[in-house]
């Protein structure tokens, strides 16, 4: 049987809201072409969207994530999604520590340990992005970068051993964001048995998949399902053309 994956689509802020509604209605009434029952999907559209297509894909085999949550659990903060609130709407995972917050909102890897602690609370699978920059690539720093990034995310799960939570790691190189540029398939297995075995020491406490992110598409998708230990991807860009997402997933 050949492995079943995981689609995480990541429509960032790239869809107004009509056109959001309209692309998560035709992948909902896509839902069984798309075998969805399967495979995973999860739509991660804008926090505006959110309660409206968690009603589209009511009964569908679709899952609901968000992009980005609170590291607090609720109080005076401006402008902040608390992942209680999340879970409330039917969102059942959460994107945290995407490059582009770490970058243009500064997060840092405990504000971003923070932000898992409070989505396992609500019993909402993080999907937590590491990956190094350009610089750090080039400096051949990535393995310290992933474990550095790492550990913070690890500390936090143990916290929650009992409930022996779910946790989705997603690679994303931050220079194969958005660039149409993928990593080779030796340095990618490299960097999925490095994420592998760190992951093993923690699979008592949490259920860990990974994940690779970074111009995913229909062309380079047959060979990125071939990297070990891989168990899905996370899509920006193709996931905003229903044709070209569904060519990914099918
Ligand atoms: P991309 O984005 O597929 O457009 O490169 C991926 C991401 O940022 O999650």
């Amino acid at each position: 049987m050949s492995k079943s994956f995981l689609y995480v689509a990541n429509w960032k802020m790239e869809l107004s809201h009509q056109k959001a509604l309209q692309l998560a209605r035709q992948i909902a009434d896509s839902a069984s072409s798309l075998n969805a029952q399967q495979k995973k999907i999860i739509l991660c559209p804008s926090f505006t969207e959110l309660s409206a297509i968690a009603a589209l894909l009511k009964n569908s085999d679709i899952e609901l994530g968000a992009q980005d949550c609170s590291r607090h659990r609720s109080g005076a903060y401006m402008g902040e999604i608390s992942a209680q609130t999340l879970a409330e709407i039917g969102a059942t995972s959460c994107i945290v520590g995407h490059s582009e917050r770490r970058t243009y909102h500064h997060e840092t890897d405990i504000e971003i340990a923070a932000k898992v602690e409070r989505l396992l609370e609500q019993k909402m699978c993080p999907i937590v992005c590491v990956g190094e920059t350009k610089h750090q690539f080039e400096h051949k720093q990535t393995q310290v970068v992933l474990q550095k990034q790492l550990d913070f995310i690890f500390t936090a799960l143990t916290q929650f051993s009992n409930q022996k939570p779910s946790l989705i790691i997603a690679y994303e190189p931050v220079w194969s964001i958005g660039t149409g540029i993928i990593p080779n398939t030796k340095y990618l297995t490299e960097i999925f048995t490095l994420l592998y075995d760190l992951g093993k020491e923690y699979s008592f406490d949490a259920q860990i998949k990974l994940l690779y992110g970074g111009s995913v598409n229909e062309t380079n998708i047959a060979l990125l399902k071939e990297i070990p230990f891989l168990d899905g991807f996370l899509i920006g860009g193709a996931s905003l053309d229903f044709q070209k997402f569904k060519n990914i997933v099918s």
